[in-house]
């Protein structure tokens, strides 16, 4: 199924299915994709048919997120005399999303982007919003754009019963519920580890995190209102949980235990008197979500790491809290009080 939307103007086609790759290259006969090679390579059969001249193959994860690999593609584009008006594809997760999406957004000013995300979390996350990025000197992201594609394509048969790529998604898709939309956790209620691979159910579960995600970026399409913020529930903590365990703990699972603290925070500061931990741990024990364990005194070692958090103005944090399924409130709290307050927290763990 296909479906429109609009961001700042860019209509962005999102074609949802098994199949959609096939039909994407069997459709457009000119496009370049630039495939991350474990793609390839774990796909092998959904690649055989497209012709070898059409596929620049890439490496994947944080260390391709560079500007010597952009280089690189620069260089390979330039020396075949790649024109602007060719379309450019990723097929990839979202470092290949990121990557690429920069690239497509500076050569030449600019070619024409389609999507094709690889990963439960790139389809619900990444490849929404129009962002790319490229780290620098160990900061993530610190280069980048806003560039959206024209068409985004999310072939199912990339992710089909790979229970692993949906854990790594579980977090933001959690979040998306208890944010945006109630029906999206609902819907993860209704079903099990394995329902959720039968029939259409991961595309159902795929849409609507696509349709949330894509309402709050179309209102706020630069991130300079303040809408987006919503998007960093559980980030606050998550990111320092990520950085004090030195990765052990992965983002997917660092945003969940990052979302039942910050609820916590929250309830326990007079700020909401909803607690979300309810859901979340329903939805951890149904689809056996093994949560990593969390050391007790890494939360007192997140508040260093959150003392330097870019999003502090003026000594405030500007957090999103659920105030009700589907509903939620930015809150204003002195960073140092957010501190204390979750290292108090962590002594109850
Ligand atoms: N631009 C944005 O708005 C945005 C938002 C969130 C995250 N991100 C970025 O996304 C990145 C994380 O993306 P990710 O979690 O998709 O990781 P990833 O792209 O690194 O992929 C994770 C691993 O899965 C492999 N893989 C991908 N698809 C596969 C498939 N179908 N079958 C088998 N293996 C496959 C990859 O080779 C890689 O080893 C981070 O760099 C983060 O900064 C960007």
């Amino acid at each position: 199924m296909v479906w429109e939307y609009r961001i700042a103007g860019d209509s962005i086609k999102v074609h949802i299915g098994h199949g959609a790759f096939e039909e994407l290259w069997k459709k457009e006969g000119n496009i370049c994709f630039i495939v991350s090679k474990n793609v390839k390579n774990a796909h092998v059969k959904m690649f055989e048919k497209i012709a070898p001249s059409y596929i620049i193959e890439i490496e994947d994860g944080e260390n391709s997120k560079t500007l010597n690999y952009y280089g690189n593609l620069i260089e390979r584009l330039a020396s075949e005399n790649f024109e602007r008006n060719r379309k450019v594809a990723y097929v990839g997760g979202g470092t290949t999303g990121d990557l690429v999406g920069f690239l497509s957004a500076t050569y030449k000013r600019g070619l024409n982007l389609i999507g094709v995300p690889t990963t439960v979390l790139s389809m619900v996350d990444s490849s929404i919003g129009g962002k790319n990025g490229l780290n620098f000197k160990g900061v993530k992201n610190l280069i980048g754009t806003f560039k959206n594609p024209s068409e985004i394509v999310m072939d199912t048969s990339f992710i089909m019963g790979n229970n692993g790529m949906l854990y790594e998604a579980m977090g933001e898709i959690i979040k998306h519920g208890l944010m945006l939309d109630n029906s999206i956790n609902e819907l993860l209620m209704q079903n099990s580890m394995e329902t959720i691979w039968q029939g259409n159910t991961i595309e159902k579960l795929i849409k609507l995190n696509v349709d949330a995600k894509m309402d709050i970026c179309a209102k706020d399409p630069f991130e300079t209102e303040n809408i987006r913020n919503v998007l960093n529930f559980g980030h606050t903590v998550g990111h320092g949980i990520e950085a004090v365990s030195g990765n052990r703990i992965s983002h997917g699972y660092a945003v969940m235990i990052g979302m039942k603290v910050e609820s916590e925070i929250a309830k326990n500061l007079g700020y909401s008197n909803y607690d979300p931990c309810e859901i979340i741990d329903s939805i951890v024990l149904k689809y056996g979500v093994d949560i990593p364990e969390l050391d007790r005194h890494m939360l007192k070692e997140c508040g260093n790491y959150i003392k330097n958090d870019k999003k502090i103005r003026d000594g405030t944090l500007h957090i999103p809290v659920p105030l009700s399924p589907g509903r939620h409130r930015i809150i204003e709290i002195r960073a140092s009080e957010f501190i204390t307050e979750m290292e108090r927290v962590g002594d109850n763990i």
